[in-house]
């Protein structure tokens, strides 16, 4: 390294290890009926700020609720938690998690703040703002996968864990499952756990916030494919591929998709792949699932975690629980 030691980063997912995951998503995921996708891939540099610009949109209400909960409640997490580090998980700009760190640092208790993501730009940007914010703080970004790399999670100090944006529910309920008992089985006891869940509501409000009108989830949904062409030298048409966000009621998730506007082969020389798609087929790219209060706590209970606080909007639109390990 150079003079300059800026904030440390931990990169798990070197640029040859990110390809060769997105080669295998992509073998098990396009050649098989349903087609699908993992959301994590949405997150290139363009992905990361067409998510930022999701979360300033007038449909997209969860991250407005979230921050009303959290600027209400900030001083009562840092009371209840007694934490002095703040480790987030999925963190994109950790943008509301400042009010979280801001509390800490008015309760003198900040000493340390982990940034995970799978994103390196994102987190090296991150870093670099929060170590320029938060000054005399240590600074530490880890680029990795929530689904494996939990364990490589710095320890030390005493943590809340974070996990906002209703991220968790991108997760299949069994991915889910493994996911919260791998992040329950990393924390010590007396450790917490803060998660943030969008709440079931109606159905035409959901819709909307995964189908604006200005277009913006459509292009961060399509970007997907321009992943694909631009590492593994595909040839998706992203113009011939319609953005659909449907809920289901059954479910209770939200699932998103691109719907082939007609017949079409797609060449992925990469991983060596041809698919046909038939007119109207679509590839899933993402659920994004909707919770009650009842099945999260269940959820986080069934991990070995112990629920203690549950927090809503005053429009009971979105949901912010804290539980405690041990
Ligand atoms: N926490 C922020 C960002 C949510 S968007 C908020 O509440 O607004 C979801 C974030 O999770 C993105 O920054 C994305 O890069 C990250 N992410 C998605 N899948 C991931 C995975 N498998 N492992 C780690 N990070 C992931
Ligand atoms: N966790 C967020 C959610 O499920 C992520 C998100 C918001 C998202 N809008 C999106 C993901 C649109 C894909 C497409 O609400």
């Amino acid at each position: 390294m150079h003079g300059q030691s800026g904030p440390r980063v931990d990169v798990h997912l070197p640029p040859d290890v990110l390809a060769q995951s997105l080669r295998d998503d992509v073998r098990h995921g396009l050649d098989r009926a349903p087609r699908e996708l993992p959301p994590k891939w949405f997150y290139d540099e363009r992905g990361c700020d067409l998510f930022d610009e999701i979360t300033r949109l007038p449909e997209y209400y969860p991250t407005r609720r979230e921050r009303e909960i959290l600027a209400r409640e900030a001083a009562a997490i840092v009371r209840l938690t007694g934490a002095d580090t703040l480790v987030e998980l999925g963190s994109g700009t950790s943008e509301k998690t400042r009010l979280l760190l801001d509390a800490m640092t008015a309760a003198g208790a900040l000493r340390r703040i982990v940034a995970f993501d799978v994103s390196e730009p994102t987190i090296r940007l991150a870093v670099t703002a929060l170590a320029r914010e938060y000054p005399g703080t240590e600074v530490h970004g880890v680029v990795g996968d929530f689904d494996h790399h939990l364990g490589l999670l710095p320890t030390g100090g005493r943590r809340l864990v974070a996990f906002l944006g209703s991220t968790i529910g991108n997760l299949r309920p069994a991915q889910r499952k493994r996911f919260l008992a791998d992040a329950a089985s990393q924390m010590a006891p007396g450790e917490s756990f803060l998660l943030g869940t969008d709440l079931v509501k109606d159905a035409a409000r959901l819709e909307a916030a995964y189908d604006d009108a200005a277009g913006v989830t459509a292009a961060f949904n399509r970007n997907v494919l321009t992943v694909l062409n631009r590492e593994l030298g595909a040839d998706f048409d992203v113009t011939q591929f319609d953005h659909s966000a449907r809920f289901d009621a059954a479910e209770e998730w939200i699932e998103l998709g691109l719907r082939s506007r007609k017949a079409q082969t797609v060449h992925i020389p990469d991983p060596g792949l041809t698919i046909e798609l038939a007119a109207g087929e679509t590839v899933v790219t993402e659920i994004s699932a909707k919770f009650r209060r009842r099945s999260v706590e269940a959820e986080l209970a069934g991990a070995g975690l112990r629920p203690a606080e549950w927090w809503t909007d005053e429009g009971g639109d979105f949901g912010l629980s804290l539980s405690f390990a041990g």
